[in-house]
């Protein structure tokens, strides 16, 4: 059976992890985070003591790599690192800083490319990244691209930070948004922009609920627009 996607890009802390966490469920489909991806090959160079800009010790580290996604029992998506759940250890905030400095490694993005995309054949998919409508899933059945002021992507995942039990400042926080804002957009390899196709939806002035409700009906008339509506759910027809 041919499978459809959804493709899910966008800066740091726009929510798209949550939304499209939310999004999976309510659909039933499966849900990539490849964040996850790119936080795991940084995690591991940091363990290996390995500089996050130093290209050729990280490309002799990949073939040593080997990512799994699985949900767990209470249903959430855990990531394994050769075998290791590192699911909360890839979000320490230098796990945050390497992800997105070995993210800019053209030899990195070539070993998650391919991984990838074997995700997104297994059945429908809502993917989340930075250059899934772009370079992993160009024909993704709907691109959504979401955004969201830095101060309130900073806000937001501070309040989730402290929720988790993590000290940190919201200084410190926003410091990280910037710095993957910038890294992000200006690396020469796969930049973080939004697809020619995409739909750019700011969440800036709505909450998570009325950004979900908004994102669910983005998905379906992106979807209904190339014939591809067939959920389960009902707001699906
Ligand atoms: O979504 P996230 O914050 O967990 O992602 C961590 C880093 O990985 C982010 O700074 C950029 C990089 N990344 C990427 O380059 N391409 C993706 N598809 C996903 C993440």
């Amino acid at each position: 059976m041919e499978t459809r996607s959804i493709a899910i890009d966008g800066p740091s802390g726009a929510g798209k992890s949550t939304l499209a966490r939310m999004t999976a469920q309510k659909r039933g489909i499966i849900y990539v985070d490849t964040g996850a991806l790119y936080r795991s090959v940084g995690l591991y160079a940091l363990r290996r003591g390995v500089g996050s800009k130093d290209e050729p010790g990280v490309t002799a580290l990949l073939p040593e790599i080997e990512l799994e996604m699985k949900y767990g029992d209470a249903g959430d998506l855990r990531v394994l690192l050769c075998g290791e759940d590192v699911t909360e250890e890839i979000r320490i905030p230098e796990a945050s800083i390497y992800a997105s400095d070995v993210s800019a490694l053209p030899a990195v993005r070539a070993f998650l490319l391919q991984t990838q995309r074997d995700m997104a054949v297994r059945g429908d998919v809502i993917m989340d990244g930075r250059d899934i409508g772009t370079v992993v899933l160009p024909n993704a059945g709907v691109k959504i691209f979401l955004t969201a002021q830095p101060e309130i992507r900073a806000r937001r995942r501070y309040d989730e930070l402290i929720a988790a039990g993590r000290a940190v400042t919201y200084d410190d926080v926003l410091r990280d948004i910037n710095y993957r804002d910038k890294n992000d957009s200006s690396r020469a390899a796969a930049p973080l922009k939004a697809a020619e196709d995409a739909v750019v939806f700011d969440t800036t002035e709505l909450d998570l609920n009325e950004s979900f409700l908004r994102l669910i009906e983005l998905i379906d008339e992106g979807l209904s627009a190339k014939g591809e509506i067939r959920y389960k759910d009902d707001a699906a027809i």
